[in-house]
């Protein structure tokens, strides 16, 4: 092994370039909940973990969002033989009142094969914005500067011909080495001598070069829309799973597959600490110094804060929402333990009376996530009442369901979706009625009332069960396996109109229009 010419790195045993990076796995960051899901079926596997800062944070927002469309995607692209899994997890890489980075992981393993990817995800409590790794960086020279210092560590530290620079890192380091030749026509042989000393090229495109990132008109890194802009262009460079390093500078993490003789194991380059210095933003600099100082001293984000809210953004998602009128009653909680199952969240429109007969089912039903809906005290036609009438059914509902859950009801639901202008003007909440009707009290036909919501359901969609009825109970599994195969994402009625419901309103569903 010969001399190492990166300055500063460390000889570990094996003489390589040595960087160790942050990172704190989620269940150790102190005050950090850690929101989770799995779901075994037949012909899969998934699981993800993420950090639950708080109702609607717009970090958890992100991840939690991230996740759920990683998830649709590889469901929707199952092999027709074996049980792939899919798992996500989180790792917090640093922590401050200021800003969060975050690590997200997804192994996939089907057969023999094993896929890993990582990105990263950075909170700016200025704005609250969550922001992609490009926002880390000064500018878009920064970016390319930052390759640059990548390519030098592979040729120098692992002995890599600059031919064989993978991806990004050989595109920036060819283009810096054919602008020094342009600007300096140097000797012989001499043109990829020494990539650090190229100066950092001016985002000056020249026409007959391929279209790479950094050329065109420099985006502002400090601008959130340009840096996720950045992110796109720069997407598949090793700086998209960066952490920083316990000597302060920066670490990216490579595919061992592309640095041939790292020994197959985790292929962590650094930048030096100074080096990094040249490249942060103000963002990135705040990010270095709460990587180092740690966890300990951060005051837990979560706290006064509850682990409700919106966590799905079903704007980006495939959402669907089932719905289940007429209880609480005997069959709801094994319902409730079906929907478990498939980390489901539904939404359950009860009558005032059953939730003082049946407070216990209730009450597990709101605790394990679900959404309570109003349907009124006994099931009576609402637009058959006065104004106050009306007022008075529905309030009584809203009082019996607080008085066992903590909260009211969010929407109604009027029985038999019977409507009028005095019921709308007397509900203080939005009126949710269905798009899919299963007819499931009417046929009975457990085959039946699965096979009807399996074909209508599209994203979307509000479906309408009774879970008073064994026979819908028992269609359920059926439901959600088929929908959960197609990767929709099973969530609450206001998920699923993402909040944007007024009191009043008639909605039937949320499909993209
Ligand atoms: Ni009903």
């Amino acid at each position: 092994m010969g001399l190492l010419l990166v300055p500063g790195c460390h000889a570990a045993d094996d003489g390589l370039p040595f960087a160790e990076a942050i990172g704190t796995p989620l269940e150790e960051v102190p005050g950090v909940v850690a929101g989770s899901g799995s779901v075994t079926a037949d012909h899969s596997v998934v699981d993800y973990r993420y950090p639950r800062l708080g109702g609607s944070h717009p970090l958890t927002m992100e991840i939690r969002t991230t996740m759920a469309e990683r998830q649709t995607a590889f469901l929707e692209d199952l092999p027709e033989r074996g049980t792939p899994e899919l798992s996500q997890d989180t790792t917090i890489l640093a922590m401050s009142e200021e800003v969060v980075g975050a690590r997200l992981t997804s192994v996939t393993r089907s057969g023999l094969r094993e896929t890993h990817t990582a990105t990263t995800l950075w909170y700016a409590a200025e704005g609250e914005r969550v922001l992609p790794w490009t926002a880390l960086f000064r500018d878009e020279a920064a970016l390319e500067q930052a390759h640059l210092h990548l390519a030098d560590v592979l040729t120098e530290g692992y002995h890599l011909p600059v031919e064989q620079l993978p991806g990004l890192i050989g595109e920036v380091f060819a283009r810096a080495g054919a602008e020094a030749d342009a600007v300096a026509e140097p000797a012989e042989g001499g043109a990829l001598a020494d990539p650090a000393a190229t100066p950092v090229p001016d985002a000056a495109p020249t026409p007959e070069e391929p279209t790479v990132p950094g050329e065109g008109e420099p985006l502002d890194l400090a601008d959130p829309e340009q840096a996720w802009t950045a992110a796109e262009e720069w997407a598949g460079s090793p700086l998209e799973d960066l952490a920083f390093s316990t000597s302060g500078g920066l670490v990216a993490r490579m595919d061992p597959d592309d640095v041939p003789g790292a020994g197959g194991g985790e292929v962590l380059l650094p930048v030096e600490a100074e080096d990094a210095e040249e490249l942060l933003s103000g963002l990135g600099f705040q990010a270095r110094d709460a990587a180092l100082a740690g966890n300990d001293d951060v005051p837990p984000l979560g706290e006064g804060l509850t682990a409700q809210g919106s966590e799905l953004n079903c704007q980006r998602l495939k959402c669907v929402a089932l719905t289940f009128d007429d209880g609480p009653g005997e069959h709801t909680e094994e319902l409730l333990d079906m929907l478990q199952e498939y980390d489901a969240t539904a939404t359950f429109y009860v009558l005032g009376s059953l939730a003082e007969e049946f407070p216990e089912v209730l009450e597990r039903t709101a605790a394990e996530g679900h959404e309570i809906g109003n349907h009124s005290w006994k099931h009576d036609d609402l637009s058959g009442m006065s104004e106050a009438g009306v007022a008075k059914d529905l309030e009584r509902t809203n009082r019996a369901v607080e008085e066992v859950i903590g909260s009211e009801p969010l929407t109604l639901r009027p029985p038999y979706g019977a409507l009028n202008g005095t019921v709308r003007r007397s509900a203080d909440m939005p009126i949710i009625l269905w798009d899919v009707d299963t007819l499931d009290w009417q046929s009975r036909d457990t085959a039946m009332i699965s096979e009807h919501a399996l074909t209508h359901s599209v994203p979307g969609s509000v479906v309408l069960f009774h879970d008073i009825h064994q026979t819908s109970v028992d269609a359920i599994p059926a439901v959600l396996e088929g929908l959960h195969r197609q990767g929709f994402h099973f969530v609450s009625v206001t998920d699923l109109f993402h909040g944007e419901l007024e009191p009043g309103d008639v909605y039937t569903d949320a499909q993209p229009t």
